[in-house]
């Protein structure tokens, strides 16, 4: 199934082989159950054609993330984002109201607004000298009465065309191409109580940090969206890490190097756990020591506002994915990454800091310090993690080996629907397991690709 051609069935597109089987997804996808089977083809990473159908079914046709609503916080502020591969303007007009937006000239096609972000009250093309509002309203059209247009010019509008859906949920913005999806509310589902999780923590909502970052690896998108969820790479993935915190932790007059939630003279026995979801997005979570949290010293104002339970929760890491493109990773620090997929072997990140709003400054410095500590290309994890994400395309290439074995892990603890855990939270998971930290259950994985598979054929 290595190489793949295009057909048209009816208005749809299929995967097929040379030989004219088709392969739309669900071959991809070995979930044998009653047989403890769960395996993934090595085609769902490498095959361009799997590729472009993942980008119709859920980077065209489905809800992904824009952003947040605090990189947008006045009257004309805007943020340019790619949804699939259409670019799109998320600008809030005069009277405060968000606007999805795509970037895209009625007149000839142009790109409109060519900067990442800004504050502009109009944004003018650059190609014929088109002008458009902050809410997308035409507001000129060059020399127009010279133009001896037809009458019939004007029954087509010249507004910026409105993406199809929008919504935001906790300050999280999502945008959909198609009309035909279920509401945003029904997409997130359980994933609301999990964001609340991470938005709660402070009494006035999360903000993003100013400043973001865009990395690029060669690999496919989904292993950004396994990792963020897979524990068992941990120690063997990030040793130079953990060799720095333990030299850190030896050096007294390092006393003002970042401490981490994984630093800790009094470490408890850790416990994972994970929830795989319905649509496909997932939740694991690990207890770890809390000491170095930076929301350990404020756990009693927690408990009188949101319950004994849920500050137990917000202390744990907690890896969150939205499918397919948003990750919250709650752990060193709060990370927020949306994935732009590029093409089957490349992927952009775009990844921000969030913070409670109004935190102190000094609980920001540590809270910085800990993000740059561990995230992005220039901290200490994710190299280690892009660069084994190509390792993993490289290994890929070679068409004699069929599936992957990294699916598997927990299937014995495996608890269809709630778990206790999922029943604390009032969440409904399809599947749950807890266990050690060594456990590292891999069957968090199942949740995404069951709905892959689903949406795919
Ligand atoms: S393409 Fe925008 S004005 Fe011509
Ligand atoms: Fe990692």
């Amino acid at each position: 199934m290595a190489v793949s051609l295009w057909v048209e069935v009816g208005h749809d597109y299929m995967v097929t082989s040379p030989h004219g089987d088709v392969c739309n997804g669900s071959d991809l996808i070995d979930d044998r159950p009653q047989d403890g089977v769960f395996r993934v083809h090595r085609d769902a990473f490498r095959d361009p054609a799997v590729f472009e159908l993942e980008m119709q079914r859920f980077f065209e046709r489905g809800w992904v993330c824009v952003g947040h609503e605090s990189q947008i916080p006045h009257p004309h502020d805007f943020v340019t984002v790619r949804i699939g591969r259409s670019p799109v303007i998320i600008s809030r007009d005069g009277q405060g109201q968000v606007h999805a937006l795509h970037n895209s000239c009625r007149h000839k096609g142009a790109v409109v607004c060519q900067n990442q972000s800004g504050n502009k009250r109009a944004h003018l093309c650059p190609y014929h000298g088109w002008s458009y509002a902050s809410d997308g309203r035409n507001l000129l059209i060059k020399d127009k009465a010279e133009g001896d247009y037809a009458p019939a010019f004007d029954l087509d509008g010249h507004h910026l065309q409105a993406v199809a859906r929008f919504g935001v949920y906790r300050g999280f913005m999502f945008a959909s191409l198609s009309s035909d999806v279920p509401s945003l509310e029904v997409h997130l589902g359980d994933v609301r109580t999990l964001i609340d999780l991470a938005v709660d923590q402070a009494p006035d909502g999360l903000e993003l940090v100013p400043g973001v970052v865009h990395y690029r690896f060669r690999a496919n998108w989904k292993l950004q969206l396994e990792n963020t969820i897979d524990a068992y790479h941990f120690a063997s993935t990030h040793p130079s890490y953990l060799r720095l915190l333990e030299r850190r932790a030896s050096m007294p007059q390092r006393a003002d190097a970042p401490k981490t939630i994984w630093q800790s003279q009094n470490k408890p026995k850790e416990m994972m756990g994970s929830f795989g979801l319905a649509r496909g997005h997932a939740m694991v979570w690990t207890t770890t020591p809390v000491e170095n949290h930076p929301l350990f010293d404020q756990r009693a104002q927690l408990q009188s506002r949101v319950g004994a339970v849920r500050t137990q929760w917000m202390m744990r890491t907690r890896q969150l994915n939205v499918f397919p493109n948003l990750q919250i990773a709650s752990s060193a620090a709060i990370q927020m990454r949306v994935i732009h997929p590029v093409s089957v072997d490349s992927t952009e990140i775009t990844s921000y800091c969030l913070a409670p709003v109004g935190e102190a400054a000094q609980k920001r410095r540590q809270r910085l310090r800990q993000y740059e500590d561990f995230f992005n290309p220039s901290g200490l994890a994710t190299p280690d993690d892009t660069t084994i994400y190509e390792d993993c395309q490289r290994g890929m290439v070679s068409g004699a080996i069929e599936w992957q074995q990294g699916h598997a892990r927990g299937m014995q603890r495996l608890v269809l629907g709630p778990d206790a855990h999922a029943q604390e939270l009032g969440i409904h998971p399809m599947t749950s397991v807890s266990g050690t930290f060594e456990m590292s259950d891999e069957t968090v994985f199942h949740a995404m690709y069951r709905h892959w598979r689903k949406v795919m054929a």
